[in-house]
């Protein structure tokens, strides 16, 4: 069972999933953290984040999988190596959207992602997760929060990020964009609490599976 989480940055998403899975209990993976570590491997290869082509040969060069500690979160290990990193450096912050656009990137991630959570219970988290990577869940949400509310919450991290500008990126690529799945929970957490937002989806969850029985 894949629960999906889909949102913009800043909209909660990463903390509400990991309380989710906690509180069902399950196992949580962030996707956006798999898509920083490569993110952090094209920029200390040399390569320049906007060029597509020499992102989709390193990538096609890399021995990419899933590294599954028995505690902890899945890791993306490139090389057999987990990258050790910040991975909300300001450099990965501002190069992340463009290399999340190459279908190469796409497409390896996508399908490490599907066999995750193949045979798992797992919060997912995302931009794509209800929509592109696990389109047949019947557990899709997608967080918001007003652009005001989701920079007051990046400032108070002390963290620079172009949230606009990955907003953009995001929801406008051509493969698999940021987008609401026709059948997920919207849930606007601007005026709502962790603990709030965690409830309200654990609510959803447990009239849904009442529902199925
Ligand atoms: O969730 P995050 O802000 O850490 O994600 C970082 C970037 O990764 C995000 O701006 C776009 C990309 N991403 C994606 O394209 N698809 C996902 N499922 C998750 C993240």
């Amino acid at each position: 069972m894949v629960i999906a989480i889909d949102g913009p940055a800043a909209s909660g998403k990463s903390t509400v999933a990991r309380k989710l899975a906690e509180k069902l209990p399950c196992t949580c993976l962030n996707s956006g953290i798999l898509y920083r570590a490569l993110t952090w491997q094209i920029l200390h290869s040399g390569i320049d984040p906007a060029d597509q082509e020499a992102i989709t040969f390193a990538v096609s060069r890399m021995q990419l999988e899933l590294s599954v500690p028995p505690i902890g979160s899945p890791a993306l290990q490139i090389d057999h190596h987990v990258p050790e990193f910040e991975s909300h450096d300001n450099e990965v912050n501002a190069a992340v959207s463009k290399v999340a656009t190459v279908p190469a990137v796409r497409s390896c991630i996508t399908s490490l992602l599907r066999g995750f959570g193949k045979d798992r219970d797992v919060v997912m988290e995302g931009r794509d997760i209800g929509t592109a990577v696990f389109p047949d869940t019947p557990y899709k949400f997608y967080l918001d929060a007003s652009p005001e509310i989701r920079r007051q919450r990046r400032a108070a991290q002390g963290l620079e990020d172009s949230i606009e500008n990955r907003d953009r990126l995001d929801s406008t690529r051509s493969i698999a964009p940021l987008s609401i799945a026709s059948d997920a929970h919207v849930i606007d957490t601007s005026n709502l609490t962790i603990d709030g937002v965690v409830d309200a989806i654990f609510e959803i969850l447990t009239h849904a599976s009442r529902d199925q029985q």
